[in-house]
């Protein structure tokens, strides 16, 4: 097996691992962390180990030491798990996604559950409800409609390409951040998240664009043209391409996107943005729509959206049917409420159940993303929706719903930080009889129920599997009014 980057070490041209702090012979792996690593104690200190699972029994390359834990790798099973299987990509191990491809299905949804559990343990002082089984993924592959893939001048190399001596050509490279190392780049000959065309179109991008000669990003270096390919698609077919770049001059970025244009009809919609910055994000930078749709279609239940570039849609969309069903069902609702859907991306939540009650109000950050949330209320004809686009701190304080009709129900899907302090306090304020809050990060979560639990009761808890071959869980809980 193949060890994976270790602190990195990088020549010129490369980077690959350097060599281990030290090795740890017959180390014991006794539970699994938060990020789905295997925990274990050597002489007193915590060893946590990428790709280990609990009672295993293993001999490990120590990389990184941080903040007194050791950060570890296997070099050696000496005993292997009964829930190990072989995962499905040829880049396990060393790409930092899809970290639990060696965990059976059933194991996986049991650590997440265990998960949930664990962070709900500074809650157990209250009442809690028994937690519902976790919903499971129909699909455990191919299930993402969103991925962003890095350019290369010099891609990380493995310790197998390195073990004839220095390589010296085929350097570029596009895919993913290898473990551990967010600035660097592994190339990737496959990739099992999207669904096709999602693979063919990265390697036919990569070979067009070394055939071309057009150059690569160098992260060290702060140089080189292409820096990132992000391919966003939905359940009805349709692609959006967006090709980041790291000069202003836009010819190189439209002859690859005229390349994708002529090869692949799913792709409906072009975009290519200008990033001359540290950082990759997309946002704040100068995104240009080029040619083709602005948006791609999907369809959630019976809802038609429209989702812009730089819109938050929930990234596995068969399981969002069910996460929003679950959110749903727990909310209760009645035709005559007034419900607020806080943190709406593209108003999803707030679209989807707008039948089902008498006016949603969704609020979101991303302007954007709240212009889509209009437009998609516009074209399905639902009009008892309003939407606020602000940041959810400078709507939801204190005496904010004072003078508006007072709310029955909230729901809240914060991002993986949880919502704010202020937040948390404004809610108490408002007394609203019921809240489901679903959430991406049960750790995060469960301050912000321990802040409402003051005037709140837990009445339902539901890990859904967003996420499968990663140790990711997302957790929708029912409070109400005390
Ligand atoms: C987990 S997503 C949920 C989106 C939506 N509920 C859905 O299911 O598609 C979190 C959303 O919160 C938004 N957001 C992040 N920070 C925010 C803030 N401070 N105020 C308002 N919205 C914020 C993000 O842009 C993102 O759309």
């Amino acid at each position: 097996m193949d060890r994976g980057p270790s602190t990195e070490d990088c020549g010129p041209n490369y980077c690959t691992m350097a060599e281990p702090i030290r090795e740890i012979l017959g180390l014991e792996i006794l539970d699994m962390d938060i990020h789905g690593r295997g925990w274990a104690k050597y002489n007193g200190r915590t060893v946590l180990v990428e790709n280990a699972l609990p009672g295993e029994v293993v001999d490990v390359n120590v990389y990184r030491k941080d903040k007194g834990m050791l950060l570890a790798r296997p070099t050696n099973f000496i005993k292997t798990s009964p829930e190990r299987v072989e995962p499905t990509c040829k880049h396990f191990g060393v790409c930092g996604g899809c970290k639990w491809q060696n965990v059976e299905y059933t194991s996986q949804l049991q650590y997440k559950t265990a998960f949930v559990a664990k962070a709900f343990k500074q809650l157990e002082h209250l009442d809690l409800p028994t937690m519902r089984p976790i919903v499971p993924s129909d699909n455990l592959l191919h299930y993402r409609n969103k991925m962003d893939y890095g350019f290369t001048s010099r891609r990380w190399l493995t310790a197998a390409e390195m073990a004839d001596g220095p390589v010296t050509e085929g350097l570029t490279g596009l895919g993913q951040h290898p473990s551990g190392a967010f600035d660097k780049i592994l190339h990737l000959d496959e990739c099992f998240l999207l669904e096709e065309p999602g693979n063919t179109l990265r390697l036919a991008v990569k070979q067009f664009a070394d055939e071309q000669g057009i150059t690569f990003h160098d992260h060290r270096a702060r140089a080189g043209y292409l820096r990132q390919l992000i391919l966003r698609n939905s359940s009805l077919g349709e692609w959006m391409i967006i090709l980041m770049v790291g000069e202003t001059d836009p010819t190189d970025a439209q002859k690859i996107l005229d390349f994708i244009e002529a090869n692949f009809p799913q792709a409906k919609s072009f975009f290519y943005v200008i990033n001359d910055t540290l950082n990759d994000s997309i946002f704040g930078k100068e995104l240009v729509h080029y040619k083709g749709q602005t948006y791609i279609n999907e369809k959630l239940g019976e809802v038609m959206f429209r989702i812009g570039p730089l819109s938050f849609f929930q990234t596995n969309h068969a399981q969002a049917v069910k996460l929003y069903n679950v959110a749903a069902e727990m909310a209760n609702l009645k035709p005559h409420e007034t419900v607020y859907d806080l943190y709406t991306g593209t108003g999803s939540i707030a679209l989807y159940i707008a039948n089902q009650v008498k006016h949603v109000t969704g609020i979101e950050l991303i302007p954007e993303a709240i212009a889509d949330a209009w437009d998609n209320a516009r074209r399905n004809n639902i009009t008892n929706v309003h939407f606020i686009a602000a940041d959810m701190k400078d709507v939801i304080k204190k005496d904010y719903f004072k003078n508006l009709p007072k709310p029955d129900l909230l729901i809240t899907d914060p991002p993986r930080a949880g919502m704010h302090p202020k937040v948390v306090e404004a809610l108490l304020e408002a007394e609203i009889p019921r809240i489901v809050y679903v959430s991406c990060n049960p750790v995060t979560q469960a301050t912000d129920l321990l802040g409402l639990s003051k005037k709140y009761r837990i009445t339902a808890i539901q890990p859904v599997d967003m996420f499968p071959q990663t140790y990711h869980v997302e957790n929708v809980v029912a409070l109400e009014l005390i």
